[in-house]
């Protein structure tokens, strides 16, 4: 590969904030692109605008909602590091469009708000990085408020999300006494000015033993910071780049996002040990990005937000090599070939077409229906890159038509939304009827209000008396048949026409799977 291609792989850094709810992840994602130069917004204290128009969100559901729906990717450079942000919706009901997201990312900010530490958003999402051996680094926020001390909550993060914990910056005080953070990183002393309205105030300070300290923070707090600083240095192992990287050891800083407080630190040190593009698997073999042929995947497909359009865009994570605009690309699924005139790539607001895109970048891609989520583009090879699950639902609803004729758009619209990954549509064997599972009650919502918006088709839901739906397949054909004939009411199938076995009740589930112990239940397909 050309010097300069490899070049430009190595300056990517590709990451996803994630976040309970309300914890502050659009603040600090605000706060870096202003560092980036990627927005200018002075004071950007209470950034409704940013939040609720440009950057995050671009569906007219969410402006509603005020709900993250869309997963965006915001693009800045940084020091010479071309840097993405991929956007990860909180609120749990879209926790599969996280999911997914965090396939594609290369390292992760976690984001804790100090008064409220763990959440159980949190657990969930650091639970799949951890699972896939993400690095992390966490953030902990909102130090102008009160909250939980430095040293609860490094242990709450290591009981309630496993992760092995090293400081690399140190509270001096919290709340109306919050003076700023010591950067063990960079041994230095950041003070705290309220509103982030200058600079913050730095100064070198390679030994906190020097009577200085006292000058900048008072006597007490001089005191509890070298006690605190003394005890993490012997409890905490230190940095080690090597750990990081595979996910064994994650830096915390501490800071506040909405007065730019220690936002610096964290993107310093981020730019230094973040990994760049990192090989992905396929179920063929590992893909690494130095090589030569293209190669990317979708990981997410958002609708256009002009009803009048029915077009889509999908988000494609390049894996290896160089995505060129106007260049024939296989289509693996569909084994066909496609080129794309107008390629994006997102500037943090701004949508731009490219020319050339590299691994770690994510770009746009028009789609008029020929892409699904987990489609992969090759120059020929046919991979299938692993790690995006569609999860076992547990909320199910009859789908009924209300304006019959509509039922070309209806069917239409669901077929769209399923391969965008918003839900999924069983239909049933015995009935023909047709029903939506869903993680989030949400999306229900978001399905109806949709169909009715983009595609002007009109539905209404009835209970279904359902507790979970499963993939079923066994390795013995005479033990399928048995298992069909005898469920045969509770079968369904999706929408790539996998045999689906819909449970009526935890009871059931387990009553079938002792009568019938060749048939395998799975709780998650691969898309
Ligand atoms: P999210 O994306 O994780 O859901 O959180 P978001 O950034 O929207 O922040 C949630 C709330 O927390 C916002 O207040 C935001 O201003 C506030 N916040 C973020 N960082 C800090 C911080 O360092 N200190 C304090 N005290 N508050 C912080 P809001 O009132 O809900 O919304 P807004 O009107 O300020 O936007």
């Amino acid at each position: 590969m050309a010097g300069n291609l490899i070049e430009e792989i190595k300056r990517r850094r590709t990451f996803g904030i994630v976040s309970h709810p309300d914890a502050g992840k659009t603040t600090l994602t605000e706060k870096l692109l202003l560092f980036g130069g990627a927005i200018q917004v002075a004071g950007a204290v209470k950034s409704n605008k940013i939040k609720k128009s440009a950057t995050s969100d671009f569906m007219e559901i969410e402006k509603q909602r005020g709900i993250s729906v869309a997963t965006s990717v915001m693009g800045f450079e940084y020091k010479d590091l071309k840097i993405n942000i991929l956007d990860t919706p909180g609120h749990k009901d879209f926790a599969e469009d996280t999911f997914r997201t965090l396939t594609a990312v290369d390292s992760v900010i976690v984001v804790i708000d100090v008064a409220k530490g763990v959440e159980e958003q949190t657990e969930k999402l650091v639970k799949v990085c951890r699972m896939r051996n993400t690095p992390i680094i966490v953030f902990i926020n909102k130090l102008d408020r009160e909250g939980k001390d430095g040293e609860e909550l490094l242990d709450e993060i290591e009981s309630k999300l496993g992760l092995k914990v090293c400081p690399l910056s140190w509270p001096i005080g919290m709340g109306k006494r919050f003076k700023g953070v010591y950067s063990m990183y960079e041994k230095k002393l950041v003070l705290f000015q309220p509103h982030g309205k200058q600079d913050d105030e730095t100064v070198e300070f390679t030994d906190l033993m020097d009577p200085a300290l006292e000058e900048f923070v008072g006597e007490e707090a001089a005191n509890t910071l070298r006690e605190e600083e003394e005890v993490i240095s012997a409890v905490y192992p230190a940095f080690d780049k090597e750990a990081y990287t595979k996910g064994e050891l994650s830096p915390v800083f501490f800071g506040s996002a909405v007065n730019n407080f220690g936002v610096r630190e964290l993107l310093d040190c981020f730019v230094d040990i973040a990994p760049f593009p990192l090989p992905r698997p396929t179920e063929e073999r590992m893909v690494d990005p130095l090589e030569d042929k293209f190669s990317g995947f979708v990981f997410k497909i958002h609708a256009n937000i002009d009803p009048r359009h029915r077009d889509r865009i999908a988000f494609m994570r390049i894996c290896s090599g160089m995505f060129e605009r106007n260049t024939n690309y296989h289509h693996v699924r569909q084994q066909k070939k496609m080129k794309f005139s107008n390629p994006t790539t997102f500037m943090a607001a701004k949508k731009e077409v490219i020319d050339a895109a590299y691994p770690g970048d994510v770009v746009g891609l028009y789609d008029s229906g020929n892409f699904k989520i987990g489609d992969s583009l090759t120059e020929g090879e046919s991979l299938h890159f692993k790690g995006l699950p569609s999860f076992s639902p547990e909320m199910f609803r009859y789908v009924v038509n209300k304006d019959p004729l509509k039922t070309k758009q209806l069917n239409k619209g669901l077929v769209q939304l399923m391969d965008e990954g918003v839900a999924q549509l069983f239909t049933r064997q015995s009935t023909n009827q047709k029903i939506v599972g869903v993680v989030g009650a949400l999306q229900f919502d978001v399905i109806q209000y949709r169909l009715k918006h983009e595609y002007g088709a009109s539905v209404a839901y009835e209970p279904v008396n359902l507790h979970k739906a499963c993939w079923v397949s066994s390795e013995n054909d005479s033990a399928m048949s048995e298992f069909e004939t005898k469920r045969k009411r509770d079968l369904a199938t999706d929408t790539k026409g996998n045999l689906v076995y819909l449970a009526e009740s935890s009871w059931a589930l387990k009553l079938a799977q002792e009568n019938h112990p060749e048939v395998a239940f799975h709780f998650t397909s691969e898309v």
